[in-house]
C-alpha cells in the first residue's frame, strides 16, 4: 500500500484532499496517511485528523490516519509528501497583507511585498523537509502546494539534493474544468495550452477536439456575466478590447499587474474595514474548524467551497494517481523549464503541461513566448530569482532588489520603508536575516 505524508496536515483544506484519496481508492490504494504539523497547530491537527479518521471510515476504506508533530518519523519509507503549511500562520498573511497595503501597495499573499516575504519564510523550511526526504524517503515525490508555489519548487529543486519536487497550484485545473463549463463540453474533451509562471501562466490556445475555439473563449472570460476567477480575487471585469488585443487567457492573478490601480483601490477599502482577505479567510477558517468538531459530521461540508482552493484535491490526487500509476496524462505543472519555453533558461521552474509518468512530469514544448506577455513573464521571473537569492543567503540587499524591481512596488523608497517593517513583524519566522 501507499503511504502518503502531508505536512500542514492541521489546515482547513485538509478534508478536501482526504475526499480525493477516498474517490480514487481503486486506482489509488493508500494505505497510511500522515498528517504532520506543528505543536502549535495541535488543536487544528487534532480536529482534521479526527474528521479525516470518520471521512474514511465512513467510506469503509483500510486507510490508517496518523497525526504526528515528529515529522522524520512520518516521513521514513513515504511514497509521496505532500506540503501544504503557512509558515507563521494566517496571522503571518495578515501582516502580508496589511503592511504593505499600509504602505499603498497592493497586499496579496503570493504577489508584490506580500509573496517576497511568503517566499522568505517558506523556503529555509521547505529546504529542510527537502534534505530529511533525502536521507528518509529518497524515492518520493514532493507535491508542494505552499507558496508562493513556484517559487518555493525552484529554490528546492537548485539547492537540495533532493530533486523530486514538484509546485502544484489549482489555478490551471479550475481554469479548464469552469471553461468547460462555459462551453458545454466534457472537460476531457478540452485542451488549454498553459504556459508562464506560477499565478502567471497564460492559455496560449484552446482546443475542443483539435479545433481552436480560442476566440470564443476570450469573448466568454472577458464577459462579466461568467467570469473566470477565483473566490480569493476580487472579479472585477476584464477590459474586452484589451483581451482581444493580448489573444489568450489571462489567469485571474493578472488582475494585479492589469488591472493594479483598480485592485489597490478596492484593497485599501478591505484594509480600512478590516476584511482583507487574510482576514476574511480568518473568519472563514473559524468557521470551518466549528464545523469539523462535530462528530457526526463525516464529509468534506460544502462550506469549504467559499476558499479559494477549489479543485485543489483534484490537482493533487490527480497528480498523484498518474505517477503511481505512469499514466502518461497531461496536466498542468510547476516543473524544470528544461527548454519547453525557449525564452526562460533550462533550469528555472516554469508552469506548463507536462506529460506525467512513473519518472514525473515531462514538461511540452512551447517555444518561445509571444513578445505581449514575454516581457511581464521575464520581469515576474528576474524577481523570483533575486527572491530566492534572498530566501537562502538572508541578504537584505538582495530582499530590497528583489522589492524594487517587482512591477506592484512602485517606489524605491516605499520598498525600504515596507522591507523594514516586514522583516521587524516577522523576525521570528526569518531566522536567515
Ligand atoms: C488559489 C490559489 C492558491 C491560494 C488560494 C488562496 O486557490 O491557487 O495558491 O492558496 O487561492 O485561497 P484563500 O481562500 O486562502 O484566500
Ligand atoms: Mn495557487
Amino acid at each position: 500500500g501507499i503511504k502518503i505524508v502531508t505536512i500542514g496536515g492541521g489546515s482547513s483544506y485538509t478534508p478536501e484532499f482526504v475526499e480525493g484519496l477516498i474517490k480514487r481508492h481503486k486506482e489509488l490504494p493508500v494505505r497510511e496517511l500522515w498528517l504532520v504539523d506543528i505543536e502549535k497547530g495541535k488543536e487544528k491537527l487534532e480536529i482534521v485528523g479526527n474528521l479525516a479518521k470518520r471521512m474514511v471510515k465512513k467510506a469503509g476504506l483500510p486507510i490508517t490516519i496518523y497525526t504526528t508533530f515528529d515529522r522524520k518519523e512520518a516521513l521514513k519509507d513515504a511514497d509521496f509528501v505532500t506540503t501544504q503549511m503557512r509558515v507563521g500562520l494566517l496571522e503571518a498573511r495578515i501582516k502580508d497583507e496589511r503592511i504593505p497595503l499600509k504602505h499603498g501597495m497592493i497586499g496579496q499573499e503570493t504577489n508584490g511585498a506580500g509573496g517576497l516575504f511568503k517566499a522568505l519564510r517558506t523556503i529555509p523550511v521547505l529546504l529542510e523537509i527537502a534534505e530529511q526526504m533525502h536521507e528518509l524517503c529518497p524515492n518520493a515525490w514532493l507535491i508542494n502546494f505552499t507558496n508562493p508555489a513556484g517559487i518555493v519548487t525552484e529554490a528546492v529543486m537548485k539547492y537540495s539534493q533532493h530533486k523530486k519536487i514538484i509546485g502544484v497550484c489549482n489555478v490551471p485545473i479550475n481554469t479548464k474544468m469552469t471553461i468547460a463549463t462555459l462551453l458545454d463540453v466534457p472537460p476531457d474533451q478540452l485542451t488549454i495550452t498553459f504556459a508562464g509562471l506560477n499565478h502567471m501562466s497564460y492559455g496560449l490556445d484552446v482546443h475542443v477536439n483539435g479545433e481552436s475555439r480560442l476566440n470564443d473563449v476570450i469573448d466568454l472570460v472577458t464577459d462579466p456575466n461568467h467570469e473566470v476567477t477565483m473566490k480569493n480575487i476580487i472579479p472585477l471585469p476584464w477590459e474586452k478590447a484589451f483581451m482581444k488585443a493580448l489573444g489568450c487567457i489571462p489567469s485571474p492573478y493578472h488582475r494585479y499587474y492589469y488591472k493594479t490601480n483598480e485592485i489597490l483601490q478596492k484593497e485599501l477599502e478591505e484594509f480600512k474595514q478590516g476584511k482583507t482577505r487574510a482576514e476574511v479567510v480568518k473568519q472563514l477558517e473559524d468557521e470551518l474548524f466549528e464545523l469539523y468538531k462535530d462528530p457526526d459530521l463525516d464529509i468534506k461540508p460544502p462550506q469549504l467551497e467559499k476558499r479559494g482552493g477549489a479543485y485543489y484535491s483534484d490537482a493533487a490526487c490527480n497528480l498523484i494517481s498518474s505517477i503511481y500509476n505512469d499514466k502518461g496524462d497531461v496536466q498542468t505543472l510547476n516543473t524544470r523549464n528544461e527548454g519547453a519555453i525557449t525564452n526562460l533558461p533550462n533550469d528555472t521552474v516554469v508552469e506548463v503541461n507536462c506529460v506525467v509518468t512513473k519518472q514525473g512530469p515531462i514538461p511540452l514544448a512551447i517555444g518561445e513566448l509571444p513578445y505581449s506577455i514575454n516581457g511581464l513573464i521575464q520581469q515576474i521571473k528576474s524577481f523570483e530569482l533575486v527572491a530566492i537569492e534572498a530566501a537562502v543567503t538572508g541578504s537584505y540587499e538582495q530582499a530590497l532588489l528583489a522589492l524594487c524591481i517587482n512591477p506592484l512596488i512602485t517606489s524605491d523608497v516605499k520598498a525600504k520603508d515596507i522591507l523594514d517593517e516586514m522583516l521587524e513583524a516577522h523576525k521570528t519566522d526569518l531566522p536567515q536575516f
